[in-house]
């Protein structure tokens, strides 16, 4: 293990147990997820890309295996490790100034810092104005930008996010995909970030973890060298796309490019397949 190393997960395992049988949702995942790298989950539903999230943040124990952040054992939740949810996880009775100081309060950071903290979100977040707002007055994508400076707040190592923009219409989605790179960029954390989309894995991934169910399991990791702003309609990321479709047996666009995809992209050297 590298003391730069963000996340190191080993061998997990995770089972669920019902009455009648047991679901296996993630078999032998072993990952390494670097300082300030942008990582993307992507499968199809049920590979158990909340499954990973939801032990890397603590939530859950794996039945088997070990995950480490920053060196220390995952044995719950930290502020370490900050999650944003799908939906809008805003306490509705607090404005958004005292939403994004929600986890600050709690650690008991002084208010005259904390007001320091809310004012340079605020402005990350473009929501200067909003601060005395409640949840209610402001869109989804307002919304779903407080969740992400709430969870900044904490000044966290690792931010973890679970499809933050799949109730956003496509519009807000891809202008809330560009401010999270920019806010990224500004802010350099390590970011696993959990979609159904190739699209916006290819936009925003430096790594794409791809996923596969039954049992959940990593498939291929493949390294996004493009610089961005990407443009998803370049040929290479058309080639990217397609063979995360042929991956995952997805059907595929009939467009066929005449590039090899080698010289774009790389599969990562810690590739598990069970
Ligand atoms: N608490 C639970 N009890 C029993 N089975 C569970 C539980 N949580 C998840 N599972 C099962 O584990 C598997 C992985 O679930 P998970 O929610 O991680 O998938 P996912 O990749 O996030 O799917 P989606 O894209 O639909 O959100 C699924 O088959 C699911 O039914
Ligand atoms: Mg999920």
């Amino acid at each position: 293990m590298n003391f730069r190393d963000a996340v190191v997960i080993e061998g997990i395992g995770k089972r669920y147990y019902t009455r009648h049988n047991e679901m296996i949702a993630l078999a032998d995942v072993s990952l390494t997820f670097h300082e300030h790298e942008f990582i993307c989950l992507l499968g199809p539903s049920g590979c158990g890309k909340t499954t990973l999230l939801n032990l890397i943040a603590g939530f859950e124990k794996p039945t088997s295996g070990v995950i480490h952040a920053f060196g220390r054992p995952v044995v719950g939740p930290g502020p370490d490790r900050t999650v944003v949810f799908q939906e809008y996880a805003l306490f509705p009775w607090l404005t958004v100034s005292e939403n994004i100081q929600y986890g600050l309060k709690r650690l008991g950071v002084p208010k005259s810092k904390r007001q320091d903290v809310v004012s340079h979100y605020i402005d990350l977040i473009g929501l200067s104005g909003f601060a005395h707002k409640y949840p209610k007055q402001l869109s989804g994508g307002m919304r779903q930008r407080v969740a992400l400076a709430r969870a900044l707040a904490v000044n966290p190592a690792v931010l973890l996010m679970d499809e933050p923009f799949a109730a956003l219409d496509s519009f807000t989605r891809e202008r809330m995909q560009d401010e999270l790179v920019r806010i990224w960029q500004a802010e350099r954390k390590a970011v696993v970030f959990v979609t159904h989309s190739i699209q916006e894995a290819i936009t925003l991934a430096d790594r794409i973890i791809v996923m596969s169910p039954c049992p959940g399991r990593v498939v291929e990791v493949l390294k996004i060298k493009d610089c961005r702003p990407r443009n998803l309609d370049a040929s290479e990321n058309i080639v990217i796309a397609r063979l995360i479709r042929d991956i995952l047996h997805m059907p595929t666009a009939s467009h066929n490019p005449k590039i090899s995809p080698n010289s774009f992209i790389e599969k990562s050297p810690e590739l598990h397949i069970n």
